[in-house]
């Protein structure tokens, strides 16, 4: 480091410690920092040493006597209060002098000190890196079995380390993501396969649903499941492209939640939200099933039923987006400004 302004970069000798590439034998002496008594910057701050000096020397005098004084006080059992003023002029005393020979009788520097360089040359760096090449080389090289198993081991590990991507994702999922198995007419049934009539519930009741011939599948049971719900005994307009939608009062959502796919099995009848109990997420089942509370992003996606002549309720079309969680394809479709 330099010395500039007023800054004192102490002169330096060569000593004994010495650091080297431990290469090629060649040395760099490290320089070890010493000072001379007349430096400028080694003086004394006070304007007036010898004042300062006699001054400082009266304080010590002064907590030497209030010391010495503390001690005969205490052999002599004198009274608490002269065996605290002592002490307490002495330390005070000697502390007052103690700062001001800090402050006034000792160098002010500021000081720089300079030191080697920590970075090691551009051959030293050479040096070591082929000498890693080179050991490296050699004890590799000479347990040939050992590393021609090792590369084996790494080889069948990188092929392997492919198969969960081939086939732990489980079966592709088609078409599943975009449809389920509703179609214009399909009948909605209960867990029995019992097919749902326009009398089945009273106002406010909840039934899940299925395509009928699916209440018992898999498929059927996770994307195909529906939420009857009864609102009231008209027709009920969730929203104005929907106004066939749910006849007399019947209204069908997919259950699978659009934030992670919990089934929405909850019903507050009071309010009429449907309620997922997984995160809370709300869902107002008048007005195309809008999330009004919790994080589900999007609504439940609704399913357009009618009723027959025979008085079964029955689907009109799939759904008009994919269920469940958002994805990248779908849409924004009623999300309540449709
Ligand atoms: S899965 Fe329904 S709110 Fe999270």
């Amino acid at each position: 480091m330099s010395d500039s302004g007023s800054t004192f970069t102490a002169p330096s000798t060569r000593v004994a410690t010495e650091v080297g590439n431990g290469h090629d034998g060649e040395r760099a002496p490290v320089p070890i920092p010493t000072v001379r008594i007349d430096d400028p910057h080694m003086q004394d701050a006070a304007r007036y040493p010898r004042r300062a000096e006699a001054i400082i020397a009266l304080f010590f005098l002064v907590g030497i006597a209030g010391v010495a004084a503390f001690g005969g006080a205490y052999v002599q059992a004198a009274p608490s209060w002269i065996l605290a003023l002592t002490l307490g002029i002495g330390l005070f005393a000697l502390g007052i002098g103690t700062t001001a020979w800090g402050k006034y009788l000792m160098p002010q520097g500021p000081f720089v000190e300079e030191r080697h360089s920590l970075a090691g040359s551009r051959r030293e760096q050479e040096t070591m890196a082929a000498a890693l090449v080179e050991r490296t080389g050699v004890v590799v090289k000479r347990r040939k079995l050992l590393g021609g198993m090792l590369a084996t081991g790494f080889g069948i590990f990188g092929v392997v380390i492919l198969f969960p991507l081939l086939r732990s994702l489980g079966p592709l999922p088609g078409s599943m993501l975009f449809t389920t198995d509703w179609r214009r007419g399909t009948h909605l049934v209960d867990s029995t396969g019992r097919r749902i009539m326009k009398d089945e519930l009273t106002v406010g009741g909840i039934l899940t649903v299925y395509p009928e011939g699916l209440q018992n599948t898999d498929r059927g049971q996770a994307v195909d499941q529906v939420v009857l719900i009864r609102a009231q005994l008209t027709d009920l307009v969730t929203m104005q492209s929907r106004a066939d939608w749910a006849p007399t009062g019947y209204v069908a959502y997919s259950k699978v939640c659009t934030h992670l796919g919990c089934p929405v099995g909850l019903y507050e009848r009071l309010l009429e939200l449907l309620v997922c109990p997984c995160h809370q997420s709300m869902f107002n089942i008048r007005t195309g099933a809008t999330p009004v509370f919790g994080p589900a992003p999007r609504p439940l996606p609704q399913l357009p039923i009618y009723i027959d002549g025979k008085g079964y309720i029955r689907a009109q079309k799939g759904f008009n987006q994919p269920i469940g969680p958002g994805f990248w394809e779908r849409t924004t479709e009623g999300n309540g400004t449709a």
